[in-house]
């Protein structure tokens, strides 16, 4: 559910006042980041590998072309679709390989989130970044975000071995804040701006 969030969400930016708000997975929720900072980055993983889609259930463009529509009328609105190269398809397979999510064996997938949240981070110099895209490796993103922004945060991280939270390490200038109602949301902040 969407709402679950966007109360810790509204805490955290009476605090941070985030200017550029960068987005993994967009969708209903983006109207609040639209509504609250600057400038807002959504980039959208997808496939188009048809067999992907239909057995994984991994994304396709249609979510990210429904939604630019929907919010078509917010200037403040970057969405950068991004076609996720073998690396990252084939570590979402590995890791949907058994009857529970298991860790991908295949590692080269951490270099394309790297680089992607490489360029992106070094493009628009994020204040804040939130993982909540349709791939499996959402813990993945969350490490390769750890010293390039100072606050992260994540969705659906009560059931950390879904989506590969339990694969996050926190370097220790971050804080970590759980909010566990719904889905569970989790923030990971910078300690001088946890302080300030
Ligand atoms: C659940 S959405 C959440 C995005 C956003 N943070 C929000 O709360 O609205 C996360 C991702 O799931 C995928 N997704 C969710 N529902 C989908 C649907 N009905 N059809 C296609 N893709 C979907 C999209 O790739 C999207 O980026």
């Amino acid at each position: 559910m969407i709402s679950d969030w966007i109360k810790p969400h509204e805490l955290l930016f009476n605090n941070l006042k985030p200017k550029i708000v960068l987005e993994f997975g967009l969708g209903e929720g983006s109207e609040f980041f639209l509504k609250n900072c600057q400038k807002l980055i959504s980039v959208e993983p997808y496939t188009t590998n048809q067999e992907l889609i239909d057995t994984l259930h991994l994304p396709d463009l249609r979510w990210a072309n429904l939604f630019k529509q929907v919010f078509s009328h917010y200037n403040n609105w970057i969405v950068v679709p991004y076609e996720c190269k073998e690396a990252i398809l084939k570590a979402d397979k590995e890791a949907q390989r058994g009857d529970k999510m298991q860790d991908p064996i295949s590692q080269e997938y951490k270099k394309e989130i790297q680089d992607l949240v490489d360029k992106i981070c070094e493009e628009y110099h994020p204040d804040y970044a939130f993982v909540d895209h349709g791939l499996h490796l959402r813990g993945d993103f969350v490490n390769a975000l750890f010293g390039r922004v100072k606050a992260i945060g994540a969705h659906d991280t009560n059931t950390k071995g879904s989506y590969g939270y339990h694969r996050v390490v926190s370097p220790a200038d971050y804080i970590k804040e759980e909010y566990p109602n719904g889905e569970g949301t989790t923030f990971w902040i910078r300690n001088d701006i946890s302080k300030s």
